[in-house]
């Protein structure tokens, strides 16, 4: 068996793995505004999987990132990861915004220990220079150590912002939009960058998109959102090998996956 092949045996579908993050009934209304944001939300994620929510803009997605992530807590409802519920930021849930947000006067380098320096000091920060040189390497970014972030393209910011969510060995990566900002090829490489890299952490991704093919092709379950307060209207697997190419976009049942998605957004709002 290959090593790919064996990656993508370990990362099977959704319905066999163990869960690993788990919601239950979730809601949330921002109080100020008595603003029903989100209702009725029942999730599970097993270990390794990868899924993708797409709804309206305004829907509520960020505001389940943020209660996933504990940022914010939910209004009702319960948020568990490994079966220990989710009451604040943790080291096992990665993040990842629309926007890199580096800092400018930092190093790629020294940004992408960044998380390390401010949970552990500036020597255990040291200590992780050559894990971080290791997670550049695997992101392509090989040489661009010392540079600072005005010297990278939008892409290879993007990459060093994964490897700064990797460097503390996250369980989960949730990721709201990361790619949004990037030309359609620079995005197709990086989706297939993080589909390489969730195989080989075997981690579990919960990916937010605006874009349909983005993702089928990434997922193994696309959730349908509905316009505000969302809820899941859609849960669609999506049985194609790992791992995927870009080719498989041109696979008949790729377009299936599509226009089911497509019409069951058209049915609520406009992406
Ligand atoms: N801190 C907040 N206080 C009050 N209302 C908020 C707050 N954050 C978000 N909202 C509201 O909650 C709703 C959902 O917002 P959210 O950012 O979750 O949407 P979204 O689905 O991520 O949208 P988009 O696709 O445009 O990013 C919106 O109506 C928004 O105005
Ligand atoms: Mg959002």
């Amino acid at each position: 068996m290959t090593a790919a092949r064996r990656l993508a045996t370990e990362s099977a579908g959704p319905q066999t793995g163990r869960p690993v993050y788990e919601l239950h009934g979730v809601a949330k209304s921002y109080a100020r505004r008595s603003l029903h944001a989100l209702q009725k939300i029942d999730l599970s994620l097993t270990e390794g999987s990868f899924s993708s929510v797409i709804g309206p803009s305004g829907c509520g997605k960020t505001t389940l990132l943020k209660i996933m992530a504990g940022l914010i807590p939910p209004s009702e409802g319960g948020v568990y990861l490994e079966e220990t519920p989710v009451t604040g930021t943790r080291q096992d849930i990665g993040m990842m915004f629309q926007q890199a947000t580096l800092f400018p006067w930092r190093t790629t380098l020294e940004n992408i220990v960044l998380p390390i320096e401010i949970r552990d000091g500036k020597a255990a920060a040291r200590a992780k220079h050559d894990e971080a040189r290791a997670l550049l390497e695997l992101v392509g970014l090989k040489g661009f150590e010392n540079q600072r972030p005005s010297e990278l393209s939008g892409g290879m910011a993007q990459r060093a912002a994964i490897c700064r969510m990797l460097i503390t060995k996250p369980a989960v990566l949730l990721l709201d939009e990361p790619f949004s900002a990037l030309d359609e090829l620079s995005r197709d490489f990086m989706n297939m960058e993080l589909q390489r890299i969730c195989l080989e952490r075997k981690a579990t991704a919960f990916l937010i998109t605006h874009s349909i093919p983005e993702a089928v092709i990434l997922s193994d379950t696309v959730y349908v959102m509905s316009p505000r307060p969302g809820t899941f209207v859609e849960t669609v697997h999506v049985d194609l090998p790992r791992p995927r190419t870009l080719d498989m976009m041109t696979d008949p049942k790729f377009g299936d996956y599509v226009r089911r998605i497509r019409a069951r957004l058209d049915e609520g709002a406009f992406l």
